[in-house]
């Protein structure tokens, strides 16, 4: 079975084609690399002994588009393709929009014309903005605090729509929370361009010499330790979750939070980092981060009882794969030869 996946050459992208192909869907990856590498593609293709069939184009450009659905049997699509810097999309608003708004609508379109309406989408835990109470479930209260998150938001809202208007459409929107770690063999995993934002690749990049100290933002939130609560969940828990929801069949739309349900806080992680690699992570505390909140866990019943997934892997695993991945490429998918 043909599967379409847009931005596969991506983080959360090339772990998901490795377990399609690992499952033996025929997979056609759609990216403009404008947030990755090809290379990313190629581990995958040798971590799987298969091949897969790549378009280096952007998904905006219609009539490229059409022709690859005319070219394969495509039964359905898993649409990564999307900008995802939050500071990035607050200074360039218009960027985010027409990126990931346009490229999604053209998607549906295409998908419209030819038949094809099984789609399982890459939405955010972002989209609950500050949650009034932890753990949330699907059915919470959605609000945006970033054009990012506005722009998953809004995609929601198109699919809700789309879903109404035509019955025969089956969408899974997927809010991921926090996901981190990589594939053990140390091939695959995330390659943030410049200094990194979010936590886990900052830790490894401290942990590699790379940076100086971790800033950690904020000690006196409403938590156990003082530090930012979160979801954090294994990348290749997270890409198995969409085989499950590819497998799911039903008719209109539904939303699930795809996380571990355990909450943990930011030193939680440092020190598990610490203890699963025997590496000290130099750190100070500083201001809190704008924007940031306090808490933010999923309930993740809904998944379990419905797509039957659950995660597998623990914080101490995450640790020690995104170690792995850090150290055997220390500047990401441009160290062509890996150390193994
Ligand atoms: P990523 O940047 O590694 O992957 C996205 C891929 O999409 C990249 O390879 C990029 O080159 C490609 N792309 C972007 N715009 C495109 C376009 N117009 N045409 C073709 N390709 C395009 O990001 P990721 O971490 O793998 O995230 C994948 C998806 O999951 C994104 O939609 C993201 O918003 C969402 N998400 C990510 C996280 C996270 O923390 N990583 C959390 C929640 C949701
Ligand atoms: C985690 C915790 C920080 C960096 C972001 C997006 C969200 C989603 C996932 C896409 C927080 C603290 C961080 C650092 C720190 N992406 N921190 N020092 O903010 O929960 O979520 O990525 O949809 O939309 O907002 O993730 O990893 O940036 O932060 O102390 O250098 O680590 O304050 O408590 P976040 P994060």
């Amino acid at each position: 079975m043909e599967i379409l996946v847009t931005g596969g050459a991506g983080y959360i992208g090339s772990h998901t084609c490795l377990e399609l192909l690992k499952a033996g869907y025929k997979v056609i990856v759609i990216d403009n690399l404008i947030n990755s590498h090809k290379v990313s593609l190629e581990r995958v293709e040798q971590l799987a002994g298969k091949s897969l069939t790549f378009y280096e184009q952007d998904l905006i450009n219609k009539d490229d588009l059409k022709k690859i659905f005319t070219q394969h049997d495509i039964k359905a699509v898993i649409h990564f393709a999307g900008l995802k810097a939050v500071g990035e999309s607050v200074n360039f608003p218009l960027s985010y929009y027409k990126n990931n708004l346009m490229s999604s609508l053209v998607l549906f379109e295409v998908m419209a014309q030819h038949n094809v309406k099984k789609l399982v989408f890459s939405s955010s835990a972002t989209v609950y903005g500050n949650p009034k109470a932890v753990p949330i479930t699907e059915s919470a209260l959605r609000s945006t605090t970033n054009p990012y998150g506005t722009t998953k938001l809004m995609i929601e809202q198109i699919l809700e729509d789309l879903a109404i208007s035509d019955n025969e459409w089956e969408i899974s929107l997927l809010r991921y929370f926090n996901p981190i770690g990589a594939h053990a063999s140390g091939l695959i995993g995330e390659d943030p361009n410049g200094i990194p934002n979010n936590l886990m690749p900052y830790i490894t990049q401290v942990a590699a010499g790379r940076l100086e100290e971790l800033n950690i933002y904020g000690k006196d939130y409403e938590t156990y330790d003082g530090t930012g609560i979160r979801d954090y969940i294994h990348v290749v828990d997270l890409a198995k979750g969409h085989l499950k929801a590819l497998e799911y069949s039903h008719k209109g739309i539904e939303s699930f939070n795809l996380g571990t349900g355990i909450g943990s806080s930011v030193l939680d992680l440092v020190t598990t980092f610490e203890s699963a690699n025997g590496i000290f992570i130099k750190r100070k505390f500083v201001n809190r981060r704008s924007g940031d909140i306090a808490s933010c866990y999923a309930d993740v019943s809904k998944a379990k009882q419905i797509l039957k997934w659950e995660t597998k892997k623990s914080l101490f695993d995450m640790c020690q794969d995104a170690w792995r991945w850090q150290n055997q490429n220390p500047n990401g998918y441009l160290d062509i030869n890996p150390k193994v």
